[in-house]
């Protein structure tokens, strides 16, 4: 037979997958194993978002739409940048398609060229480096740190650009350090990318999750900015709905254009019933987004104490998201539960295995030193988590 494609043959496995495995194994015999590796929120779609989505099928909305979305979920969309962001758009600006991961995809497939290079600094979400190469293009990765706040400077963004570079990516906040870049960070960023002739992919899905800070869109910073900036967001975080899958971009009109081409010949439109679901999302009351903010902040905060105040393990306060990013690499080179630890992934497989918590390596985000905790859980199972982290570090097993 012949061979299959050579970009899909060279896609990773995502490395979450391994200790994913682990975990439903154990569950599946019955073993009280406390999950931490979801990134989706706890809670449920709020009633009135349901409620659009019923009526939507109640009202037969079950047939194709136009490929980058219907016209009252542009206009939603539209009047939700500005209210929320302060950034204007037209429906001519937006593309709606399933999922922000869908989304970003698609913008890099109409933005770049087999050998292109693309910024992505790191620790990042596992997609992007993915998605960079199977679009054919070279994903150019900037290391951060603690010392930094994970985040890159102006000074070491202009060294990484050559030639061949088109684009950076960006996540604001970070998934999965949790880290915002100030408006005053982000207008220095903003200058290289303008005077290089980038252009940036701003991922905002964790927008308004926020607990320290202010968070600016990219694209509110000046009018240069926004003219290069393609802002990606979604409802997945924002209001419970991963798995309505609607996510959208919203940028200059021939990159959104070409985006509308690409989607009318590979997935086509977006779910119809959730579009509608998602226009009372972004035009509804947005008391629901501040309940659920407010409840990651009283998690976010729990979490930072606790794992501050142990001596192996340590994290810097998130200032956004729902990812706590901790760092394990005092424990390298000891043994945990009579397991030697040499890196993170070590750390989580035993953490796993004698703690029963699942969390996931940050190998998959770039980083061999931390595990990533997701607190979209509720707080019993965060304070029964961390209880058993501290007995594992204690070298006193749970199972
Ligand atoms: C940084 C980031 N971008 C995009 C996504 C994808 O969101 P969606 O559910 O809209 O595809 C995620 C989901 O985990 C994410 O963490």
């Amino acid at each position: 037979m012949k061979s299959l494609s050579d970009v899909a043959s060279a896609i990773k496995p995502s490395a979450t997958l391994a200790i994913n495995a682990l975990s439903q194994e154990l569950k599946a015999q019955g073993v009280d194993v406390v999950s931490f590796g979801a990134g989706e929120t706890d809670f449920f779609t709020p009633d009135p978002i349901k409620a659009a989505g019923i009526a939507a099928i109640e009202g037969n909305k079950s047939y194709y739409t136009a490929s980058s979305g219907i016209a009252p979920l542009k206009k939603a969309i539209c009047g939700y940048m500005e209210k929320t962001f302060g950034v204007k758009y037209e429906p001519k600006n937006i593309c709606v398609s399933s999922g922000a991961k869908h989304v970003l995809y698609i913008a890099m497939r109409v933005m770049l060229n087999p050998g292109d290079e693309v910024i992505l600094p790191a620790p990042y979400w596992v997609t992007y480096e993915e998605a960079i190469r199977m679009c054919g293009a070279t994903p150019v990765i900037l290391k951060t740190d603690e010392s930094t706040s994970f985040k890159i400077s102006p000074e070491q963004l202009s060294a990484a650009v050559t030639e061949k570079t088109k684009c950076i990516i960006l996540t604001n906040p970070s998934n999965p350090t949790g880290m915002l870049y100030s408006e005053e960070e982000m207008r220095a960023l903003g200058r290289v990318i303008v005077d290089n002739d980038l252009y940036l992919i701003d991922d905002e899905i964790y927008a308004t999750l926020v607990y320290e800070g202010k968070f600016v869109s990219a694209a509110a910073i000046d009018p240069e900015l926004y003219a290069r900036t393609v802002v990606v967001n979604g409802v997945s975080k924002t209001y419970a709905m991963t798995g309505w899958r609607i996510g959208f971009a919203a940028g200059p009109q021939p990159i959104i254009k070409l985006m509308d081409t690409y989607l009318s010949h590979s997935t086509g439109n977006a779910c119809n019933i959730a579009q509608y679901a998602a226009v009372e999302a972004y035009s509804g009351d947005q008391t629901c987004v501040e309940d659920m903010r407010r409840e990651f902040a009283k998690r976010r905060a729990y979490f930072v104490e606790r794992v501050n105040a142990m001596d192996k393990v340590s994290c810097l306060p998130p200032d956004g998201a729902f990812y706590i990013f901790m760092d394990v690499s005092k424990t390298f080179g000891t043994t945990l539960c009579g397991e030697e630890i040499h890196d993170s992934s070590d750390f989580a497989q035993a953490l796993l295995k004698h703690g029963l918590v699942a969390t996931v390596p940050g190998a998959a985000f770039g980083s061999v030193s931390h595990i990533r905790w997701s607190y979209a859980t509720s707080m019993e199972n965060i304070k029964k988590g961390l209880d058993r982290l501290e007995k594992f570090l204690n070298n006193q097993p749970t199972a």
